[in-house]
């Protein structure tokens, strides 16, 4: 019984490496309230308009903001999704340009501390409509956890996102640090938001290359740094997604270039073609725990 359900899993894992070149990314930071959710969502809208099939999951649950962000309270969150006759596909939003996404809701249920088998389906409901998607977008929300950790083992790239303040960074390298000693191999991407100058912005991030290669030998990707600017909160109290609001302020331009960097730097990266692991190393992970 044992050995056909890992004969089963194998072949499972072995179909996926084939099929699917979705990539999962997950956004998280140390310290809260830096930026992750508008990061997210504003990047996630610039890969639309790149023509790329997005999928933006507010994993923030209990707690999420996006459908905020977006103006758009979402009636289903992904805690839904064990209600009889919801599927995923009533808890997939579309909100503007043609972004999907799946609000994280208010409550305090945790994804993250249901029994095995709701997250076997949580898995496969999600699994479903992956292929569709060429980036699935976990905004991560604050706090770790061992199973948050497995979910983050499981994606193909981890964006940190600080901001400049000593406080923040001290957070973003504890976690980059957590991150990098639970998997040497995970790419690690680097993102200062609210630079108040272009200085401070390259500086940041010269500063936490350093501090990854020296004290972790951890090559980190720098993404780029997006401007402290007031289009932002304009943007937020409107509920509109900046770069929409105003495709022309600077943080809108930040987003769109780094966006293009990210990009450029994946197409590089396709010559590699690396399987999607993702679902497979999840489910092996809640499987076995
Ligand atoms: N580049 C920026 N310029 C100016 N203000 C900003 C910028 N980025 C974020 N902010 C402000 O910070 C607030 C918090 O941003 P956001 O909600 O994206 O952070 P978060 O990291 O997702 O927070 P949490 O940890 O609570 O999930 C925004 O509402 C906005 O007012
Ligand atoms: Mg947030």
């Amino acid at each position: 019984m044992v050995r056909d359900q890992a004969e089963s899993l194998r072949l499972r894992v072995k179909k996926m490496q084939h099929e699917t070149e979705t990539k999962a990314i997950a956004v998280l930071s140390g310290k809260g309230g830096v930026g992750k959710s508008n990061v997210s969502l504003n990047f996630s809208l610039a890969l639309r308009q790149r023509g790329k099939n997005v999928l933006l999951f507010d994993m923030d649950i209990g707690m999420g903001n996006i459908d905020i962000l977006l103006g758009q309270t979402s009636s289903h969150t992904i805690i839904d999704i064990f209600r009889p006759n919801v599927t995923i596909h009533d808890i997939i939003k579309t909100g503007p340009e043609n972004l999907s996404f799946i609000a994280g809701g208010t409550g305090l249920t945790d994804i993250f501390h249901m029994d095995e088998q709701k997250v076997q389906y949580f898995i496969e409901q999600l699994q479903l409509v992956s292929e569709q998607y060429d980036y699935i977008i976990f905004d991560m929300g604050a706090g770790m956890s061992e199973d948050r950790l497995q979910l983050l083992k499981a994606v193909d790239d981890i964006f940190i996102v600080t901001t400049p303040e000593p406080t923040a960074l001290t957070d973003a390298y504890a976690t980059m640090k957590y991150i990098h000693l639970a998997d040497h191999q995970l790419p690690i991407y680097v993102l200062v938001n609210r630079a108040r100058s272009d200085k401070e912005g390259i500086e940041t991030l010269q500063r936490l290359k350093q501090v990854a290669k020296r004290f972790l030998g951890k090559e980190l990707h720098a993404l780029g740094y997006v401007p402290e600017d007031r289009t932002v909160s304009n943007a937020v109290i409107r509920q509109t997604p900046f770069l929409l609001f105003d495709p022309s302020a600077k943080a809108s331009k930040a987003v769109i270039q780094m966006t293009e960097r990210y990009l450029a730097n994946e197409e590089h990266k396709e010559q590699m073609k690396r399987p999607f692991h993702f679902f497979a190393k999840l489910r092996q992970y809640f499987l076995e725990r």
